[in-house]
């Protein structure tokens, strides 16, 4: 059976388009945000932008309309996403961006993770009873800030790929911040469903509820003239006034003298803070190069494992709609989480056998694993080899709680240049910590709390100073005869593997369009349950799957997916209508 495609894309104008709901019979049946006004789909010529706010895509189409390239398109919708969707990314976070060259014809990426201090410790994250801490005790307050990477990331990319002067890019989150803008109604949701939480630190509490301590409601007008301060001093001094100076000195006094949950945060952590411009990892797979960001990313490195994984079962023949096909794709899934626990983490400090898990001889291994009626009763990493040939065992499990903040950006350019950009907080509000106008992160909880196993071996994603905590952030980017054909990602947390590798397949495998494959209902499974969308109709394969023997958790699974096709008809964007991007384009 296929979908039943009872929409059209080919159509839709792109600016002031209402978003249609997918009436597909596999696809949401809950319209979370059937309201909207602005497009969450659409079709352009020449210049796309899919940001998870209007105001940011508008910012990004501003700059395309100036003349300005794919990057400046993105620093423009990043400082506005800081300022509309402070929950999910900014000047206090990181990211990851992934970057197709009209010149070069090259893909490459540029790593903007937030670091640990160098005065950080393994044992960090766990108690006086020696065991993790539970994790908001982690999370709230100044520990778990690592070092904000978003600036020097902006900086960099619009070094390599900008046009525009960097300071105008600014402009329009200055003018926003200092005008005002509507909450919007998931800001105002989310920090309602904050609570206290939001109030640990007096700045935050101060911004995002009223003079009567009553969470602000959707449309009331935001100013933060702090935001637009620090933009300026930014415009005026570049990085250096942020990793230097009053900034760098307000951000690193928040975090050490927070009462109750100190950080180890230092002025030199902020000043010797680097991006690192690192080769992506792509492989071959129905019959087109998937790329995606390499570590301390582990979700590019899943992603690509998991696509390599069901192809040779022939995925592209199997129904959306059975669920022996999701048990190959949730197995799959699964394999390449028992991978990325034990081998994945930052490669400055740990040694990773990334071309052994992506090696075709040791995916048809382990693929020959998914052959049988049901659920693998049990997943364990594999033994991939390392570039020197060597066999080493896997180092213990670690211990890292994943829970759901993060944007995804997706823009093209006139000039043929296409761009995945992740970026994030980590946790909604990140650490809750707020500074000049914007939230630090609480990244280093992406870290295994525990940094050993039970006979002390160490595991690979432990905390170290200055090291890189691992993410499962995907943006991805898909050539065909060496020139891109798509581009997504999502927010998720560690869902974002799945929610990433299930697009693709249904784009590359079954060929959905992708207005299609951003809406379809979410199946995944990370650690052997499988996760369904509630009120979805994927929650017809319920039994199918509890017969086949997984344990099955029905929820919400918030994806944010953003993605552009470029086809022969031009390009079609597509956000995702569980979040509120949009879709701008001409
Ligand atoms: O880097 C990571 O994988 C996480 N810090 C991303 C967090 C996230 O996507 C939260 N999601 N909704």
């Amino acid at each position: 059976m296929r979908f039943a495609t009872a929409f059209l894309l080919a159509g839709l104008v792109v600016q002031g388009a209402r978003a249609e709901q997918v009436s597909d019979r596999f696809a949401p049946e809950t319209a979370t945000v059937a309201s909207r006004a602005a497009p969450q789909q659409g079709t352009a010529r020449t210049d796309m932008v899919v940001a998870a706010h209007p105001l940011a895509a508008r910012a990004g189409l501003d700059m395309l309309e100036a003349g300005g390239t794919a990057v400046d398109a993105l620093v423009a919708a990043q400082m506005v996403l800081g300022l509309v969707e402070p929950q999910s990314s900014g000047l206090g976070g990181g990211g990851f961006l992934l970057h197709y060259s009209s010149e070069s014809k090259d893909v490459t990426s540029i790593d903007g993770r937030e670091t640990a201090p160098a005065a950080a410790t393994p044992d960090m994250f766990l108690g006086d009873d020696g065991k993790p801490l539970p994790f908001f005790t982690a999370v709230v307050g100044g520990k778990s800030v690592g070092t904000p990477a978003t600036l020097r990331l902006m900086a960099e990319a619009h070094r390599r790929h900008g046009r525009l002067p960097f300071a105008d890019l600014l402009e329009p989150a200055i003018r926003l911040a200092e005008q005002g803008f509507p909450v919007s109604p998931r800001l105002a949701d989310l920090i309602a469903a904050e609570g206290d939480r939001l109030k640990h630190d007096p700045a935050a509490a101060a911004y995002f509820f009223d003079a009567t301590g009553a969470p602000l409601k959707a449309g009331a007008v935001l100013r933060n003239p702090a935001y637009a301060d620090t933009l300026r001093r930014i415009a005026a001094g570049g990085e250096d006034a942020f990793y230097r100076g009053e900034i760098a000195a307000d951000i690193v006094a928040r975090v050490t003298g927070d009462a109750t949950n100190p950080g180890r945060l230092a002025t030199s952590d902020l000043e010797n803070y680097t991006v690192i411009a690192r080769e992506p990892v792509c492989n071959a797979v129905f019959s087109v190069e998937v790329c995606g960001m390499g570590l301390p990313s582990s979700g590019g490195i899943a992603i690509l494992q998991i696509l390599g994984l069901v192809e040779p079962w022939g995925i592209e023949r199997m129904s959306p709609q059975a669920p022996e096909t999701w048990r190959l794709i949730g197995d799959a899934s699964r394999l390449a989480f028992a991978d990325r626990e034990r081998w994945l983490a930052d490669p400055a400090y740990v040694r990773a056998p990334v071309s052994g898990l992506l090696a075709s001889g040791y995916l048809s291994l382990r693929a020959k694993l998914l052959d049988g009626p049901g659920a693998l009763p049990e997943v364990a990493p594999g033994l991939p080899a390392f570039d020197d040939g060597a066999l080493r065992p896997p180092p213990p499990a670690g211990v890292t709680p994943e829970l759901p903040s993060t944007t995804q950006v997706v823009i093209r350019d006139a000039d043929g240049d296409i761009l995945s950009y992740t970026g994030t907080i980590e946790n909604g509000f990140g650490s809750r910590l707020m500074v000049r106008g914007f939230l630090l992160n609480n990244e280093l909880t992406d870290f295994s709390f525990a940094p050993a196993g039970s006979d002390g071996t160490p595991v690979a994603n432990r905390v170290e100073g200055g090291k890189r905590p691992r993410s499962s952030m995907a943006p991805m980017i898909v050539l065909r005869d060496g020139l891109p054909i798509l581009a997504i990602g999502s927010p998720g947390g560690s869902r974002i593997i799945g929610f990433v590798a299930q697009a693709l397949i249904a784009h590359l495998a079954w060929k959905r369009p992708v207005a299609e494959i951003v809406a379809m209902p979410h199946v995944l499974n990370r650690f052997g349950p499988f996760e369904v969308e509630a009120g979805t109709a994927a929650t017809a394969l319920v039994p199918g799957l509890q017969a086949l023997g997984y344990r099955v958790e029905v929820q919400d699974l918030n994806s944010g997916l953003a993605a552009i096709a470029v086809t022969p008809n031009g390009l079609e964007g597509a956000a995702d209508p569980r979040r509120e991007g949009v879709v701008y384009g001409r």
